[in-house]
């Protein structure tokens, strides 16, 4: 049997998670076409498109027609946006508007990823109609790409995420995975052991997505916020003891710092519940943090 195919466009293609998204959807080709884009890292079937050249946008995706736009692309350092704000206005909020000017243009369904620290950290655990409250220029950005992505757009999604750790190109790429380049040698070394995070892997976040996806192109409202989040609540400390743990390594040097992060502020405990997606019936497995890490750290033991 044949199947028409319907087509998505992912931004942010090259990066952490939307390499995660693409290869879902990638391994679901007989139902989807996928176009995937890039800046720097624009190699293999990637195309190269700068977000910040509007009528580059419009052309691609005039070209391509999606019936699904998943926006990825963003600049998501928060130490980097606290001095490179008017550049991250443009990829974060900019862009994200030309990118719902295109996907009206062509009648396409647009989800927009977000982040956990659009809240301020202090009312755990967030439902999705809890009150953003920024403490960074990061967590504002993002903020202003979902006030965007709202207006006047009812049936575009907002998936909000907290940090996240998946496949790496190298460890620099996830906050989760830098942590290793300190620990995994037997040198004495502070861990914060204060703001609370929800390490979740982006191979569950693109399942949550397909799974998204596959609902509205059947019919199904999609539209509005919705937060995805894995379960285990850790510190940077215990993400480290965690990653010793599993290669059978003494976490004897590592010692628990109990004072607030350094840098742009960070959220304490900004843990987004997943009842309305869990609700409708979309809760795919959440990686178990050892079990995830463990592969994704492999390449990198010593
Ligand atoms: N990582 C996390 O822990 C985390 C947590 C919560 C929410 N999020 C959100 O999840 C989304 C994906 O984050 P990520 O961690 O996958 O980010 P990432 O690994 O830093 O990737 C960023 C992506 O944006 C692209 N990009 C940068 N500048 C561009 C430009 N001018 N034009 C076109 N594309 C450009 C990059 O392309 P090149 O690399 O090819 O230049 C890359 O594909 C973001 O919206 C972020 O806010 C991430």
């Amino acid at each position: 049997m044949s199947f028409v195919k319907n087509r998505v466009l992912i931004t942010g293609a090259s990066g952490l998670l939307g390499r995660a998204i693409k290869k879902a959807f990638s391994a679901q080709l007989q139902y989807w076409e996928v176009l995937g884009t890039a800046f720097s890292r624009a190699n293999g079937d990637l195309i190269k498109l700068d977000l910040n050249q509007k009528s580059e946008v419009l052309k691609t995706v005039q070209n391509f027609k999606p019936h699904v736009i998943i926006h990825c692309a963003a600049e998501r350092r928060p130490d980097v946006v606290e001095y490179q704000a008017a550049a991250t206005y443009q990829l974060n909020v900019e862009a994200t508007k030309t990118m719902c000017e295109a996907a009206v243009e062509c009648s396409s369904w647009l989800l927009y990823i977000s982040t956990d620290y659009v809240f301020d950290g202090k009312e755990p655990p967030y439902q999705v109609d809890a009150q953003p409250h920024p403490l960074n220029k990061y967590g504002l950005s993002k903020l202003q790409g979902e006030e965007i992505v709202k207006k006047n757009h009812a049936e575009f999604a907002i998936l909000r995420v907290p940090i996240l750790y998946g496949q790496i190109e190298n460890l620099e790429e996830s906050a989760v995975t830098i942590l290793w380049k300190n620990i995994r040698n037997a040198v004495s070394c502070k861990m914060s052991d204060y703001e609370r995070r929800y390490p979740t892997h982006t191979d569950d976040v693109a399942s949550v997505i397909l799974a998204m996806t596959e609902r509205k192109v059947k019919g199904e409202n999609m539209g509005g916020i919705f937060h995805w989040s894995g379960d285990e609540n850790m510190t940077k400390y215990d993400m480290a003891i965690a990653m010793r743990s599993v290669f059978s390594l003494s976490p004897d040097h590592i010692i628990a710092d109990k004072t607030v992060c350094t840098g742009a502020p960070r959220p304490y405990n900004a843990h987004l519940s997943s009842d309305r997606l869990e609700n409708m019936g979309i809760k795919p497995k959440r990686t178990p943090f050892k079990q995830g890490i463990k592969a994704v750290l492999q390449p990198y033991v010593n």
